[in-house]
């Protein structure tokens, strides 16, 4: 709270915050996860606004959300009058998007290899000093606790270490291309994806995951989403407007409407630039973790996903917050405590969120 903010003001914004924290949740479902989930964000936000945080408990239990949507479609009836595109036109599509630019191909290939030199990871890169300038901005985001002493790739290597900085390549540079190919007025949708990224990060260095792997896979988990839209316009209007006169959410919306959804171009797309199978398994399954194995990454994406909207880091106002799976959350064995505690370390990240889009 500020000095100067009386009473009233702060009790608006505890009102807006609920108001938005509730909107968030609309079609969350009644599930005692959902519940639980629903009670901690609005403990935390409401404790950052400056409240003891204690009115949240009345707040869940006198506002809980409806019912759970009945748009769940998983991948099955479309609807033929509506479907002109089909799964197959979409990835005969991405045929004809330009390929990764060469100097990436050769970094992932070269960082694949056992035997790295820094000098000569440092020598390709120059070749693409875009790349370069990404990688030295996460390398000295607050993450790393290192802001400003990273001067060169050679510097990243050190304090990074070679897995981590072969994972943050492949990432910045698929966000670098697809900034060139979709425009970067899709600023909401990097925002969204930048702060999954986030979120990922940390839930994984919480659970034991690897956190380079984790980042990668939340900042290309919509990456089927960026396609769609920026190539596929037309018909993704008419996933909006189902959307909107169903009020249910996109991705069952994508399924009704095209008879397949966001999460299988994304992954299709992830296979073809030869991402892990982990990373494409996670992208496959962000919106259904529950078919994946033990220890999946889809499972801690899936649950970042939910984290970001909470978090406010939201596509656009379309992009509601997704139902958060009670499989995925109790896979991932973390308390409530440890949640909010997540919470407030991505929000003090916010600003590491503007290395996808500079
Ligand atoms: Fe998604
Ligand atoms: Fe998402």
């Amino acid at each position: 709270m500020t000095p100067e903010e009386t009473g009233t003001d702060l009790e608006r914004r505890q009102a807006e915050l609920r108001s938005s924290t509730l909107q968030q949740f609309r079609r969350a479902g009644s599930d005692p996860v959902t519940q639980a989930l629903l009670r901690a964000v609005l403990e935390y936000r409401l404790e950052e606004a400056g409240s003891s945080g204690t009115k949240a408990g009345t707040l869940v239990s006198a506002t809980a959300p409806g019912p759970s949507s009945s748009e769940e479609s998983g991948n099955g009836a479309s609807d033929a009058s509506l479907a002109a595109l089909t799964l197959q036109s979409v990835l005969a599509d991405m045929g004809q998007l330009p390929a990764l630019p060469e100097v990436v191909i050769d970094l992932i290939a070269y960082l694949e290899r056992p035997d790295v030199e820094a000098n000569q990871v440092a020598h390709k890169m120059a070749r693409d000093p875009a790349l370069c300038a990404k990688i030295l901005r996460i390398a000295n985001s607050s993450y790393y606790g290192l802001q400003g002493q990273v001067e060169t790739i050679r510097d990243a290597f050190a304090v990074l270490g070679l897995r981590a900085v072969r994972t943050l390549v492949a990432g910045a540079a698929v966000a670098n291309h697809l900034q060139a190919l979709a425009g970067r007025q899709q600023r909401a949708f990097w925002v969204h994806s930048a702060g999954t990224a986030l979120c990922s990060r940390a839930l994984a260095r919480q659970v034991g995951a690897n956190p380079e792997v984790a980042f990668t896979a939340g900042l290309l988990h919509d990456l089927g989403r960026l396609i769609l839209v920026a190539r596929f316009a037309n018909e993704y209007h008419g996933v909006v407007a189902y959307r909107i006169a169903h009020d249910g959410y996109m991705i069952d919306a994508e399924r009704r409407v095209l008879g397949f959804d966001h999460a299988q171009v994304g992954a299709a797309l992830a296979q073809i630039w030869k991402f892990s199978a982990e990373t494409v398994a996670a992208i496959t399954g962000h919106h259904a973790p529950e078919g994946q194995p033990a220890q999946a990454l889809a499972g801690l994406i899936h649950v970042a996903d939910v984290m970001a909207h909470a978090l406010g880091f939201n596509g656009n106002e379309e992009d509601l917050m997704p139902r958060l799976s009670s499989f995925a959350w109790n896979r991932l064995n973390l308390g409530w405590d440890d949640f909010r505690r997540l919470l407030a370390e991505v929000d003090a990240q916010r600003n590491d969120a503007e290395w996808v889009l500079n």
